[in-house]
């Protein structure tokens, strides 16, 4: 586990950013994941910077979404598919059709999902997977209690999750209960996972995370377990860290 700790959330977006720059220039026809959400929306603002002044190329690029909402058209402005294209698809290069996100209307939903995993193992599976956390300790909608073996299927939402997305919507009625979502098992065979959090809402989660017992309570502390998982926080969501200076130390003090 790597946990970078930055100032705000502009550097964290920015250290995300290049990580994230640095495989694509690595490797032009590599698969991300990616995620919705607040979170990585700076990481996407710094991406389409790059794409337009540093002419960081995402021809070939394949990316696959966490998750999606169930009920919710592509059109809706709150559905993930429109998020994502109005985020970060629409001001970048990447082929139409290489974008995968979950398809919240498929008739049948379960036949949906093993199509999903399917796409992905084709595609040669996931090289970087962008995540960010919910409060109640989720990585895409793997609710506390998920399995940490789950594939992409149907979870229902938490009450806190659903009260945590309520802002983007006119009345919390209108929050979707359920979404189809990538399992843990499929994130955790992600070769990279980059986890982004920021504020000090989150501080508490994010210490049960990434320094708390490896829990299914938690479902992001599976992550401890993955062999290349990168935390990158601001200041305040790494307030409660117990081994906080050590991550500093280790990061100012890389090998060449
Ligand atoms: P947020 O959501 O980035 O809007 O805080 C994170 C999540 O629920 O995974």
């Amino acid at each position: 586990m790597e946990v970078i700790i930055k100032a705000d959330y502009d550097e964290m977006s920015r250290e995300a950013a290049k990580i994230v720059a640095s495989l694509v220039r690595r490797k032009p026809n590599c698969v991300l994941g990616l995620a919705t959400g607040s979170t990585p929306i700076g990481l996407y603002k710094e991406l389409i910077r790059m794409y337009k002044e540093e002419g960081l190329d995402f021809s070939k690029v394949i990316t696959f979404n966490l998750d999606e909402y169930i009920g919710l058209p592509r059109t809706h402005d709150q559905s993930y598919h429109y998020f994502m294209h109005d985020n970060l698809f629409n001001h970048i290069n990447l082929s139409p059709q290489n974008v995968h996100v979950p398809d919240g209307m498929a008739e049948d939903p379960e036949a949906h999902c093993e199509w999903y995993e399917e796409q992905i193992d084709e595609a040669g599976g996931i090289d970087l997977q962008v995540l960010g956390i919910g409060g109640d300790g989720h990585i895409a909608f793997n609710e506390p209690g998920s399995s940490l073996a789950s594939r992409t299927r149907m979870k229902t939402l938490t009450q806190e999750t659903i009260n945590d997305n309520s802002r983007f919507f006119e009345k919390i009625e209108d929050v979707p209960r359920y979404a189809l979502t990538m399992g843990v098992g499929t994130i955790m065979e992600a070769r990279i996972c980059l986890l982004l959090c920021n504020g000090s809402k989150k501080a508490a989660t994010i210490k049960k995370a990434i320094e708390g017992p490896v829990t299914a309570m938690v479902t992001a502390s599976v992550l401890q377990t993955h062999p290349r998982a990168i935390f990158v926080l601001d200041e305040a969501a790494a307030s409660q860290l117990e081994l906080k200076d050590y991550y500093k130390w280790v990061y100012n003090n890389k090998p060449e």
